[in-house]
């Protein structure tokens, strides 16, 4: 209530300036920060431009619609609406699109597809609703406007109850009923516009009924929250002030555990792809940085050194470098530029930079090798290269990159002699790039690598070995994966062993987003983590020569998997249900309770821990190394199931659990910090003997009387989905109820149950009952759920 009353206090203090869109009477706006339509994520949106806080999108053909799903998106219960500013209204035929799921089917576009647009077409209001049954919209009205517009037109599509209603200012313009269009319980915006118009939004809005908190609320996108184990290499690393790192891309970040492997083990990341020439200036004097942006914001949380990969590269350039007709002046103006915007956008952020990469021919005599750069311009376009580096970023290292080139050889001497030549004239170059791609046979011997390195380091060169990866022939094998991690022990000490060799950089974190998989087909990745993206033999080689000691692998005892309210392990837990894990070095610190828990949200990561359930991912509330308390994910079906618990990419062994179709359990944990709950009456206390988490006899026996007719909150786990959030780690927005019959008795009375449904915890349900008149005396209390009777004693006393 408190908590209300503040919120809706601060809802009037930004400034709502005269042009801002204003709430109905009774409605309040959503405060966004920053606003909807200047978020930068639009400028990701292919089609989409952005320019001074409004959001554009046209076509010269027919319909285009483009949702933001990297952007703001909406939790949306209850009554809310969404508020749009048009532009540019002249031109007819724009819609904003508020996708609640999208399509399910990937050839059919309109299959499951759940979207409500509302614009402004031929002069008139539009509103047009998808509901992902058939192929054309099942709502499709226009509503008059006041006037024809001709200037901005605001128009207000809210849900109210189980209509959509459209506004006009504090106009009804029509409503029409809500087929349950938001049922996702998110949405997404994006634009649509006609062929030949082009759509221009200058303002968008959230608002709900004032005094309501949480019937529409931002939810954040990729929380940027990077794991950091404070064990990890980069850990051992930095105190050794050296620097480990790793290439890394959009789609390991897109994988939970490339994710939380690269923030938790590296102190260095370099952008794979997406700094190249083909990424960044797709089309001349077109650059395009959405892509870096997000790995480099990703570096930033984490506190990583960032290397930018690579300004002048003969391989992942546009057509239009390799196909252009160019002069020598041409192309050294079209290279000065790329360099001047790349390398002086991130001006200050990187360390260093490759700034040419590959120069060098493989072939005898290992002079430069025929690219478009060198035939254009000449062999003099390295020099230029560097000195337009050093004019876009003067702090950043300046590199030049290879590959074959590592060891005492014709290759090596070409690079060597290249890279001596350019220091010699004066041209800006700080350091060599040793990639070292090689598999278990045709590496150079690390002895000679070191040679190498020396040598460069006397000429004045700082050296990094900058794209590590030791691949294998399939098939993977324990013997295989030992042999790649003596090579990852020789090239790191090669390393070491010069005070100028300053980083090992692998190209990439797991094998199974190693590039390898696709240039080098039957091998299999040569990096730190496996597919499953557990640590690798050169893991713990690595580890070992940066000083570290390998953990012991985390342990589930013996039937340890039991459900979180009776103990039980049969069943142990059921989908959407908590259930907790005993063992052995569960976790690396003592105890990590999970904040986002308590916001209504469950991470599937906690503390470098993951408990993976038939290879889904629980989602976590708490960790211990003798305690797990986890909620089974989506898609948990009745049977055995596989649970492993993942500490910091250590598995522990595979044990098979009992899941039910529902298992139903009432807690009996102590109401701690409000995180769990018993028995408790309107004043707060425990009816029933709780259990201190770690400990204590779990007696179940009555510890205070209730009264006949008191109102008691039950809290309990395994009756089945709350909802579909409950399974994706999120408290439901929708009061759900239980979709199977159930009771809760108390003695023989069956009790009146005024609530059953959602819980304001994750994966926990509630029931708000009232005591029967019963003589005195203590009752069992149970519950049963389709036939299923909870499983463990708990009793409450009743006194008149
Ligand atoms: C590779 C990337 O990893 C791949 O994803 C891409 O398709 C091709 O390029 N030497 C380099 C890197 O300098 O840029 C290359 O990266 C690997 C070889």
């Amino acid at each position: 209530m408190f908590r209300c009353l503040f919120l809706s206090a601060i809802l009037f203090l930004p400034a709502l300036a005269q042009s801002s869109l204003g709430p109905r009477e009774g409605w309040a706006i959503l405060p966004s920060n920053p606003s909807l339509t200047a978020s930068p994520s639009w400028a990701c949106v292919p089609g989409i431009r952005a320019s001074e806080g409004a959001i554009k999108l046209g076509s010269t053909t027919g319909f285009i619609g483009q949702v933001n799903s990297s952007g703001p998106r909406l939790l949306v219960s209850g009554d809310f609406s969404i508020i749009a500013r048009f532009s540019n209204s002249t031109q007819l035929g724009g819609w904003v699109e508020l996708e609640s799921q999208p399509a399910t089917s990937p050839s059919v576009f309109w299959r499951g597809l759940k979207k409500v647009d509302f614009g402004v077409t031929g002069g008139r209001a539009s509103l047009i609703v998808w509901t992902g049954e058939k192929d054309s919209p099942s709502i499709n009205q226009n509503f008059n406007l006041a006037a024809t517009p001709n200037t901005n037109v605001d128009l207000e599509l809210a849900r109210v109850g189980n209509q959509l209603v459209l506004f006009s200012g504090s106009r009804e313009l029509g409503r029409v009923a809500d087929p349950g269009v938001f049922s996702s319980g998110s949405l997404n915006f994006g634009l649509l516009t006609a062929g030949g118009n082009e759509i221009s939004l200058s303002q968008l809005a959230v608002s709900q009924p004032a005094g309501v908190d949480g019937n529409a609320v931002f939810a954040s996108r990729p929380t940027h929250k990077v794991p950091r184990s404070g064990n990890g290499l980069r850990d051992l690393a930095a105190s050794r002030n050296f620097l480990v790192g790793n290439i890394f891309s959009g789609s390991a970040l897109n994988n939970e555990s490339s994710y939380n492997a690269i923030g938790r083990e590296f102190n260095a990341a370099t952008p794979g792809n997406d700094l190249k020439w083909e990424s960044t200036e797709p089309e001349l004097g077109r650059f395009t940085f959405c892509a870096a942006d997000r790995l480099l914001e990703y570096a930033d949380a984490a506190g990583q050194k960032m290397r930018g990969h690579v300004l002048v590269w003969h391989e992942q350039l546009p057509g239009y470098v390799n196909n252009g007709t160019w002069t020598r002046e041409t192309l050294l103006a079209a290279m000065r530029s790329h360099i001047l915007a790349v390398a002086g956008r991130y001006k200050g952020r990187l360390y260093a930079w490759d700034v040419v990469n590959e120069a060098i021919d493989d072939a005898a005599p290992h002079g430069l090798r025929s690219t478009i750069f060198s035939r254009v311009i000449g062999p003099d376009y390295l020099d230029f290269a560097f000195r337009y580096a050093k004019e876009a970023d003067p702090a950043a290292k300046l590199f030049y990159n290879d590959y074959g080139g590592e060891g005492m050889g014709p290759k090596s001497q070409g690079v060597f002699n290249l890279v001596t030549a350019m220091k010699a004239r004066g041209v800006p170059i700080d350091g060599v790039g040793l990639q070292l791609h090689y598999g278990l046979a045709g590496s150079p011997s690390a002895g000679e690598v070191e040679q190498n390195i020396r040598r460069l380091a006397q000429a004045g060169f700082e050296v990094q070995i900058t794209e590590f990866d030791i691949t294998a022939p399939l098939p993977d094998s324990p013997a295989r994966q030992a042999e790649q991690a003596t090579l990852y022990r020789s090239f790191y000490r090669a390393c070491r062993a010069v005070p100028q060799c300053t980083a090992f950089i692998i190209w990439g974190v797991a094998d199974s987003d190693s590039w390898i998989l696709t240039f080098r087909p039957g091998n299999f990745g040569g990096l730190l983590l496996d597919n499953n993206g557990w640590n690798k033999p050169a893991y713990y080689a690595l580890q070992q020569e940066l000083g570290g000691t390998r953990a012991p692998a985390p342990s589930i005892a013996g039937g340890g998997v039991v459900n979180a309210a009776s103990y039980l392990s049969t069943p142990a837990f059921s989908e959407g249900s908590f259930f907790s894990i005993f063992g052995a070095n569960l976790a690396a610190k003592i105890e990590v309770w999970d904040n986002e828990f308590q916001q209504g949200r469950a991470p599937t990561t906690l503390g470098g821990v993951r408990v993976l359930v038939d290879n889904k991912p629980a989602f976590l509330s708490l960790v211990t190394p003798g305690q797990i308390n986890a909620i089974a994910p989506a898609g948990t079906i009745a049977g055995s199931s596989k649970v492993v618990v993942e500490l910091n990419g250590q598995p522990s062994e595979l044990v098979t659990a009992t899941a039910a179709a529902t298992s139903p359990a009432f807690f009996l944990f102590s109401p701690r910090n409000n995180r769990y709950a018993v028995a408790i009456s309107a004043d707060g206390a425990s009816l029933i003997a709780p259990s201190d988490l770690f400990g204590g006899p779990v007696s179940g026996r009555s510890v205070r009387p209730a009264k006949p007719g008191e109102s008691v909150i039950l809290y309990g786990s395994g009756f089945g989905q709350t909802a579909p959030e409950s399974v994706i780690g999120r408290i439901p927005t929708s009061a759900a109820t239980l979709s199977k019959p159930f009771a809760i008795r108390i003695g023989t009375a069956t009790l009146t149950v005024d609530y059953a449904g959602r819980s304001g915890f994750v994966g926990v349900y509630q029931f708000n009952i009232r005591i029967p008149d019963l003589p005195d005396g203590e009752y069992e209390l149970v519950g049963e759920l389709d036939g299923v009777r909870t499983s463990m004693g708990r009793f409450i006393a009743i006194q008149k």
